[in-house]
C-alpha cells in the first residue's frame, strides 16, 4: 500500500506526478502510468457534474467518487478533497466527514483548502491519523471572496502570508502542500523554506510535483486554464467515435450481424 512517506521520500529525487480522477475507468488508466498520487479534487463539480463552481459539491459526492476511484486504484496513493463547508465550521463534524473518506472510502489521506483556520484542524486530524495534504495559493471555494480564479501571492505581503501558512501547515503535520497559481518565484521560495513536498499547479517547474484536473491534461475539458496544458484530444476522439456511432444507427450499418444473435426455438413464435 502506498503511503504518504513515500511521497515524502519522493521528494527531492524524481519529481512527484499527481492527477485528479473521479471515476473508476479514469482512476485505472491514471493508476496503470504509474502516478503516484490521484486526487479525487472537488473540482469534479466542475468537471463531471455541470456545475459553475466546487461549492455545490457535497460530502456524499465525494465519497461516493472516492470510493469508485479506490476500488480501481492498485499503487497511488488517493488523496480525497474536503468540499466547502465540510471542514471549519464544527470541529467534530470536520474530523468525521474527514474520517468518513479514510474509514468507508479507502482514501490514504484528506486535502484540505487551507487558511489560518486550518491550522489547528490540520494537527488534530493528523493526531487522529488522518493524513493531510494542505493546499494553498488560490483556493477555488473562495471564488466570492475572489470574484474569479485571479493569481495569487502576487505582491510582498500576500506572498508572506502564504509562506506562513506554509510553515505553519508542516508544523501542524500536513505530509504535502498543493500551491495553486502562485507565482513561481513564491512557488520555489516556499518549496525552499519547507521540507514537506510542494505540489504545483500554475506555481511553476521549482516545486517538488506537479498536478493537473485529468480532463484538463487528456483534452477532455471545453476551457482549460491558461497554466495547464492538453496532452491529448480525448474530445475530439469522443466526438468523432459518437459521430460515427449516431451515423451508423440512422443508416442502419449498426447493430451488423455480428453484434446480434437468433434463436431456432424462438422462430414462429406466434
Ligand atoms: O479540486 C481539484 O482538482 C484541486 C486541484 C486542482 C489541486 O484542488
Amino acid at each position: 500500500m502506498p503511503t504518504v512517506r513515500d511521497v515524502r521520500a519522493k521528494a527531492g529525487e524524481e519529481p512527484i506526478t499527481m492527477l485528479t480522477a473521479y471515476d473508476a475507468p479514469t482512476a485505472a488508466i491514471v493508476d496503470e502510468a504509474g502516478v503516484d498520487i490521484i486526487l479525487v479534487g472537488d473540482s469534479l463539480g466542475n468537471t463531471s457534474m455541470g456545475y459553475e463552481t466546487t461549492l455545490p459539491v457535497t460530502v456524499d459526492d465525494m465519497a461516493r467518487h472516492t470510493g469508485a476511484v479506490a476500488r480501481a486504484t492498485e499503487d497511488a496513493l488517493i488523496v480525497a478533497d474536503m468540499p466547502f463547508l465540510s471542514i471549519g465550521v464544527d470541529e467534530s463534524a470536520s474530523l468525521e466527514n474527514a474520517g468518513r473518506m479514510l474509514k468507508e472510502e479507502d482514501a490514504h489521506a484528506v486535502k484540505l483548502e487551507c487558511g489560518p483556520h486550518t491550522v489547528e484542524l490540520t494537527e488534530k486530524l493528523v493526531q487522529l491519523g488522518i493524513p493531510v495534504m494542505a493546499h494553498l495559493g488560490l483556493t477555488p471555494q473562495h471564488v466570492n471572496q475572489y470574484g474569479g480564479y485571479p493569481r495569487q501571492g502576487t505582491d510582498r505581503e500576500a506572498a508572506e502570508r502564504i509562506l506562513e501558512l506554509a510553515e505553519a501547515h508542516e508544523k501542524a503535520g500536513a505530509f504535502s502542500l498543493v500551491l495553486e497559481h502562485v507565482p513561481s518565484n513564491l512557488a520555489a521560495e516556499v518549496t525552499d523554506a519547507i521540507d514537506i513536498p510542494t505540489i504545483g499547479i500554475g506555481a511553476g517547474p521549482d516545486c517538488d510535483g506537479q498536478v493537473l484536473v485529468v480532463d484538463d491534461a487528456v483534452g477532455l475539458s471545453e476551457w482549460t486554464p491558461s497554466f495547464s496544458k492538453q496532452f491529448g484530444n480525448v474530445r475530439a476522439e469522443m466526438e468523432s467515435a459518437i459521430d460515427d456511432y449516431v451515423s451508423a444507427v440512422t443508416s442502419g450499418a449498426f447493430p451488423a450481424e455480428e453484434h446480434a444473435h437468433e434463436e431456432a426455438d424462438l422462430d414462429d413464435l406466434y
